[in-house]
């Protein structure tokens, strides 16, 4: 794992095995750069490659000995008016790679963009150690070959002005932020046959253990006990038991003020059900627990960043799978709110396991509520697959979402919730049915999630299946689970 220290001195006088500087389009010289022959050299090399310095180009010089790093890696930041906290990782995760493909062990860095762009000087740092730290990070515990496996520097030195009681707090969040990013993401990319509903609260005990967080597993016979038809009804076709957990923090010292609940859809295997996905839309839906990962990573780190609100987490676990018991279209669920959904459509599951979970998050009497759910594949038609869609009954929060998301580098759109298409989900034999129509499928879905929620309470859905699980590579995440949602949430809470 990569350790991050700090200096002050210029970074071309420092010694390691590679040091990255970045630079704005149009200009001439990269930031951080005074000895001259080197600035010179570094003009030549980027004149040859026709660098200019657009987001994300990169070019790495060796400098056959002649200046005191050995290679010298340039990544460009694009315009300065639109330089940003994604900018910042983006660039900070291409050095890190180029960095990693010539298996650097000791490498130096400026902060991209400093000066540009309204963050904080300790919100730098933290964007650079994520860039690193995720930027670099694989899924390689089933890769045999050493050159397929993930080779992150050993030591990142951060080369800036920046106090160093301020780098090293970032550093401590950075830190926080990408572990719990990572937490996700390894439980994520795990396969299915792995991550079962049980294995994912071993997972979560064993993580609440390490943390101090209460936690509590709510097995299938409490779940009947509570009432919860919807959840159950998903289960009904696996041979894997169905698990609710239940997590607690508590700031430390003194009562908190409020009390955030948290709730994530934790599909392990979405093979859609009776109404079976085709081939080409079921590969990758061992990431239908994203949003549930994303809750437990989340809540993993609140400590760390010294959140002062209470937070419950609610990860609602079963696989969707078809067999003699699997429930069926047609069939008339009662949830616990004892509100009726027929079901239309067996791969509709996640509102079906979300609709109870909401439910018994309720009754922990939460002052606002943030679901996170890989719901829909109109969410990723609509927005694409590098964002999430933000929904709810409350314009204030979702917007306060959708801005942290901006502040950490995640993309998140808010989308409405017009009343009108509520009459889509109308059922002539229960209360509402499960599935509506094509058009506007993550509004529709986002209106059924309401339909259980308090309308007092404030309540944000995150729709995360775009940015849950890539299958090509960014700057900041390579293929499979990305850890979508966390960094928001986190620095959320931190917020509260
Ligand atoms: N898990 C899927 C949604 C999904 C799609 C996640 C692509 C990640 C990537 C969800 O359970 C689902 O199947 N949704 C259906 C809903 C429809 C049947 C109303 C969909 O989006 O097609
Ligand atoms: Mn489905
Ligand atoms: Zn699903």
């Amino acid at each position: 794992m990569t350790s991050f220290g700090t200096t002050k001195r210029d970074l071309d006088q420092i010694s390691a095995d590679a040091a990255a500087v970045f630079m704005f389009h149009g200009q001439k010289t990269p930031a951080g750069i005074t000895n001259k022959k080197l600035r010179d050299s570094l003009s030549a090399a980027l004149a040859d490659e026709r660098f200019e310095g657009k987001g994300g180009q990169a070019v790495v010089m060796n400098s056959n000995g002649q200046f005191p790093a050995r290679r010298y890696i340039v990544v460009g930041l694009g315009k300065k008016e639109k330089f940003g906290p994604a900018m910042l990782r983006d660039a900070v995760a291409i050095a890190a790679r180029k960095a990693e493909v010539a298996r650097v062990g000791h490498l130096a860095m400026t902060i991209p963009g400093e000066g540009a762009g309204a963050i904080s000087p300790r919100d730098r740092v933290v964007g650079l150690v994520e860039g690193v730290r995720l930027g670099t990070y694989k899924f390689d515990r089933y890769l045999n070959e050493d050159s397929k496996k993930s080779h992150p520097a050993e030591e990142v030195t951060i080369v800036t002005d920046i106090a160093p009681s301020e780098v090293k707090e970032g550093i401590r969040v950075g830190d926080a932020t990408s572990a719990a990013t990572i937490l996700a993401r390894d439980l994520v990319t795990e396969p299915a046959g792995v991550m079962t509903p049980t294995e994912m609260a071993k997972r979560a005990s064993a993580v609440a253990r390490a943390k101090g967080i209460t936690i509590k597993i709510l097995e299938k016979k409490d779940l009947e006990k509570l009432g919860m038809g919807a959840f159950l009804a998903v289960n009904a076709g696996s041979s894997e038991p169905p698990k609710l957990i239940h997590l607690v923090y508590r700031p430390k010292g003194g009562k908190a003020k409020k009390r955030i609940a948290l709730v994530g859809k934790g599909i392990t295997f979405d093979s859609g059900g009776l109404n079976l996905k085709p081939t080409g839309f079921m590969e990758t839906m061992k990431c239908d627990m994203s949003g549930a990962a994303a809750v437990l990573a989340a809540i993993s780190a609140l400590a760390e960043v010294d959140a002062k609100v209470e937070v419950h987490g609610f990860m609602a676990m079963t696989e969707n799978m078809i067999g003699g018991r699997a429930y069926k279209p047609g069939d008339v669920l009662k949830t616990m709110r004892g509100k009726t959904v027929e079901v239309t459509n067996t791969d509709a599951e996640g509102r079906l396991v979300l609709i109870d979970a909401l439910a018994y998050a309720q009754t922990h009497k939460p002052d606002a509520i943030i679901d996170l759910a890989t719901l829909t594949g109109a969410c990723v038609v609509a927005l694409g697959p590098l964002a999430s869609g933000v929904m709810g009954n409350d314009m204030k929060l979702v917007e306060a979402i959708c801005d942290t998301g901006a502040e950490v580098g995640e993309k998140m759109w808010p989308l409405p919730l017009y009343e009108e298409y509520l009459e889509i989900m109308a059922s002539d034999v229960a209360d509402l049915r499960n599935s509506g129509e094509r058009w506007g499928g993550a509004l529709t879905a986002g209106l059924f999630l309401q339909e259980f929620v308090d309308e007092k309470t404030p309540w944000a859905h995150m729709d995360i299946a775009g940015p849950a699980f890539q299958e090509r590579e960014t700057p900041m995440a390579r293929k499979g689970g990305t850890g979508a949602g966390v960094r928001t949430l986190v620095r959320y809470l931190a917020s509260l």
